[in-house]
C-alpha cells in the first residue's frame, strides 16, 4: 500500500489531552473555529487586529490589504517597522535583556550562550560594520555561512539596516552561488573560512572565490566579509575581502534601526521550480514577521520558559522563520546546532534534548527515518521528559515514522504538529494546533486560522471533500511571497495561473481532504519538483547540469520513492558516445554524480543513473516522463507505448546502470 493510501485509511486519532488543552494559547476546537469565523466575516479586520497585537510598529498602518495590483498584494503598506527591533530591542526593553536568546552547540559539542542584550549589541555592531562598507537599505547581501551565531547576527544585521539578505545553503556549489549572486545583484557576500560538519572541515571561502571568478570582471560584489570558524587557509583578496573581526573593529554597538515600509523586502530565498532556473522568492518585512511570530505562538504554543529547537539550516526557509525570526520575535530561548544528527552517533539529537532541556522540538521526517534506522533504541538512553511538543516539516511524514516519533521521542505525551508550508508561504499554512486538533498520523490536518486553503480541479472549481486535486489558497495572506525577484511574469504564471482564474494561489502540491473530518493530506508535488530529504530540487535543474557535461547528449530526471529520503533522484542519460556497460558504466555514473555535485551541490546528486541509446519519446518528440517514473520505481510499464518511437530502449532503461 502506498504511503498516501495508508494515510487515507488511517483511523488512529489522537485528541489533545486535557493538560495540553489547558495550557495552550489557542485552547479547544471552539476557540479555533471562532478565529476562522472572525477571519471569514471580516478578513482584513482579523489580520489587522493580529498585526497590531503581535508586531511593534514605528508608524501604525491604516491600510491592511491593498489588492489594487493583484496578484501583487500589499499588506499593512503604510506602516513602518524594523524586524530586528521586533526581535531584539523590543525584548530588551521588556526586561528580557539577560534572558538567553541562543544556546549554540558546535559540531564538536562546545556550547556557548548569548543573551538578548548581547545579541542586540552584536547585531548592532555588525550592522554598523555593514554600513561602514557602504551597504545600505535595499542592497542585496548574500550570506553563505554555516549554522552559527554569526549566521543569525548577519541576517538580523541586514534586517536592521534594511539590506535584503539572501542566504545560500552551505551545501550549494560555487556555480549555484554564482547564479544567485548574479540574479540578486548582490553587493556583498558574508561567509566563513570553513564549516565543520560531522567532524570534517569543509571549505566555504574557496567556493566564494570560485563563484566570484565565475562572476568575472563587472562583479557587483564589492565586499566579502569572512568569519573565522576553523582557521583554515583563506586567500584574502586585498580591497575586497575583510575578516569579520576587522570589519567590526572600532564600530559602536549601538545602531538605530532603519524604519522600513511593511512591504520592504526582508529577504530573497532561492528555491527550485519547474524550470532550470531557481526562483528568488521575495518576502516582505511586516506581513512575514507577523506570521513568523503568530505561528510560534499558536502552532508551537511558545511560552516564556520554553526551550525551542528547530533543527533546520538557516539556508532554508524553515531556518529563516523558525530560527532567525520567529523564536526571537517571541523572546524565546532557542538552540542553534552546527552539526549533523548522526555525529558522533545517532543519539546526538536526544542527548542535546536532554542536556539543554528542550521542550519544543521541530525536525524533518527524513531525519526521523534515518535516526530510526541508525539507532531506533538510542532515545531510551536519554531523559526526554523536558519535551512537551514535537513538530515535523518539509515532506509528508509516513504514519510509521509518526508513531515512532510520538511514542519513542514524545513518550506518548507530546502532540506532533505536522506543519505543511513552503518557501513561498513564509510560515505554516496547514497544521494542527496542539490544544485544538485531533492528530491523525500522516495528515497535516486543518488550515491555520485565517488561511483559506482549498482543493480545486484543473479549472479552479472547488472539489468536495474526499476528492483529490490541486491545493490552493483562496485569499492572499500576510506572509505570502511578494514576487519572484526580477521576474514578476514568472511569479504570476507559477502561482496565479490563468487556468485557475488568476486569483487562486497554486501551491504546486496535490492534496485531498478526508470526507468526514476535512483533514488535509498532501499527496505530493504536481510539477517537476522533487523532494529529497525535505530539500526541494527541480528536475530541470539537474537535467541542465547533466547535459552541461561533455559526455552527455540528453538527460531526463524523475523521482522515485525512497524509504529514507522520501524521494530519490533517478536520471536517464543518453551519452554522446556508445551506451556504457559494466565497469565502464560504473565509472561514468560516478563521474556524472560528482559533476552534478559540483554544478549544483551534493544534495542534487542522482542516486540512480541509467543509460539508454535514446529516451522514450512520443512521435512529436516529448519525453514520456510518466513512463520513466514507472521504470525508476521498477514497476511494470502499464502505459500505452504504441506511440513510442523506439520501444526497444525500454529494455535498456529497465536495467540499473550499475
Ligand atoms: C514543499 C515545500 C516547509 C518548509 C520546508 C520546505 C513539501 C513541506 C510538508 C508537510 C507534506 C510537505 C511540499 C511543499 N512539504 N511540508 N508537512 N507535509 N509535504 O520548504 O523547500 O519550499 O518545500 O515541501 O511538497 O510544496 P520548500
Amino acid at each position: 500500500m502506498s504511503q498516501i493510501e495508508s494515510v487515507l485509511v488511517e483511523n488512529r486519532v489522537f485528541p489533545p489531552s486535557e493538560e495540553v488543552v489547558k495550557r495552550a494559547t489557542i485552547s479547544g476546537m471552539a476557540a479555533y473555529e471562532a478565529l476562522c469565523k472572525e477571519a471569514e466575516t471580516d478578513y482584513t479586520g482579523y489580520w489587522g487586529r493580529l498585526a497590531k497585537e503581535h508586531v511593534v510598529w514605528k508608524q501604525p498602518f491604516t491600510s491592511v490589504l491593498d489588492e489594487s495590483n493583484a496578484p501583487f498584494y500589499k499588506w499593512f503598506a503604510d506602516g513602518k517597522l524594523n524586524v530586528s527591533y521586533n526581535c531584539l530591542d523590543k525584548n530588551v526593553e521588556a526586561g528580557l535583556g539577560d534572558k538567553v536568546a541562543i544556546i549554540f552547540e558546535a559540531d564538536g559539542g562546545a556550547v556557548s550562550k548569548v543573551t538578548y542584550k548581547e545579541l542586540l549589541s552584536r547585531v548592532a555592531k555588525f550592522a554598523n560594520a555593514l554600513k561602514a562598507k557602504g551597504i545600505k537599505k535595499g542592497d542585496r547581501v548574500i550570506i553563505y555561512l554555516p549554522m552559527s551565531i554569526e549566521g543569525i547576527v548577519a541576517m538580523q544585521a541586514c534586517a536592521r539596516i534594511g539590506a535584503i539578505h539572501s542566504v545560500v545553503f552551505g551545501g550549494f556549489s560555487a556555480k549555484s552561488l554564482e547564479e544567485r549572486i548574479l540574479d540578486a545583484g548582490a553587493v556583498a557576500v558574508i561567509t566563513a573560512d570553513e564549516q565543520t560538519r560531522g567532524g570534517k572541515n569543509i571549505p566555504l571561502k574557496p567556493a566564494v572565490d570560485e563563484a566570484l571568478t565565475l562572476v568575472g570582471a563587472n562583479s557587483p560584489v564589492k565586499t566579502v566579509i569572512v568569519a573565522k570558524r576553523t582557521g583554515g587557509a583563506c586567500n584574502m583578496v586585498a580591497g575586497r575581502d575583510v575578516w569579520w573581526t576587522d570589519a567590526e573593529a572600532g564600530q559602536s554597538d549601538v545602531c538605530e534601526p532603519e524604519w522600513v515600509e511593511a512591504e520592504h523586502p526582508l529577504f530573497l530565498l532561492y528555491t527550485s521550480g519547474s524550470t532550470g532556473k531557481p526562483k528568488g522568492v521575495q518576502h516582505s518585512s511586516g506581513g512575514y514577521l507577523l506570521h513568523a511570530a503568530l505561528t510560534m505562538k499558536w502552532t508551537f504554543d511558545i511560552k516564556p520558559d520554553d526551550v525551542f529547537w528547530c533543527t533546520a539550516d538557516i539556508g532554508w526557509v524553515t531556518g529563516h522563520t523558525y530560527i532567525t525570526y520567529g523564536p526571537l520575535a517571541c523572546g524565546a530561548t532557542e538552540i542553534v546546532f552546527e552539526g549533523v544528527p548522526t555525529f558522533p552517533d545517532a543519539g546526538r539529537f536526544w542527548k542535546m534534548i536532554q542536556d539543554h532541556k528542550v521542550s519544543i522540538f521541530y525536525t524533518a521526517p527524513t531525519a526521523i527515518r534515518s535516526l530510526i534506522k541508525a539507532g531506533g533504541d538510542l532515545p531510551k538512553k536519554y531523559d526526554l521528559t523536558s519535551l512537551r511538543l514535537l513538530g515535523s516539516v518539509g515532506e509528508p511524514i509516513n504514519p510509521e515514522a509518526w508513531m515512532w516519533y510520538y511514542n519513542e521521542i514524545g513518550g506518548g505525551r507530546c502532540p506532533i504538529v505536522d506543519t505543511f508550508w513552503q518557501t513561498e508561504t513564509g510560515g505554516h499554512m496547514i497544521t494542527p494546533l496542539p490544544g485544538v486538533t485531533p492528530l491523525v498520523p500522516g495528515s497535516c490536518t486543518l488550515p491555520f486560522p485565517g488561511i483559506q486553503a482549498a482543493i480545486v480541479d484543473e479549472t479552479g472549481h472547488e472539489l468536495e471533500w474526499g476528492k483529490g486535486g490541486f491545493l490552493v489558497v483562496k485569499k492572499p495572506w500576510p506572509s505570502m511571497i511578494r514576487t519572484i525577484w526580477g521576474d514578476p511574469e514568472r511569479f504570476k504564471k507559477s502561482y496565479y495561473p490563468e487556468d485557475l482564474g488568476g486569483r487562486l494561489y497554486l501551491a504546486g502540491d496535490g492534496a485531498v481532504r478526508n470526507a468526514k473530518t476535512g483533514n488535509f493530506t498532501i499527496t505530493g508535488r504536481i510539477d517537476d519538483v522533487l523532494n529529497v530529504s525535505g530539500h526541494r530540487m527541480g528536475t530541470m535543474e539537474i537535467e541542465s547540469a547533466l547535459v552541461a557535461n561533455p559526455l552527455v547528449a540528453e538527460a531526463a530526471v524523475v523521482g522515485r520513492p525512497d524509504d529514507l529520503t522520501g524521494e530519490a533522484i533517478c536520471a536517464f542519460v543518453v551519452l554522446k558516445g556508445s551506451r556504457p556497460s559494466g565497469e565502464d558504466a560504473k565509472r561514468v555514473i560516478k563521474e556524472l554524480q560528482d559533476w552534478v555535485g559540483k554544478e549544483i551541490g551534493p544534495i542534487a546528486k542522482p542516486k540512480d543513473i541509467r543509460f539508454g541509446e535514446n529516451l522514450p519519446k512520443t512521435r512529436s518528440g516529448k519525453i514520456m516522463r510518466r513512463l520513466l517514473r514507472s521504470l525508476a520505481k521498477g514497476e511494470e510499464v502499464t502505459q500505452d507505448v504504441s506511440t513510442l518511437e523506439n520501444p526497444a530502449i525500454l529494455e535498456q532503461l529497465k536495467q540499473a546502470g550499475a
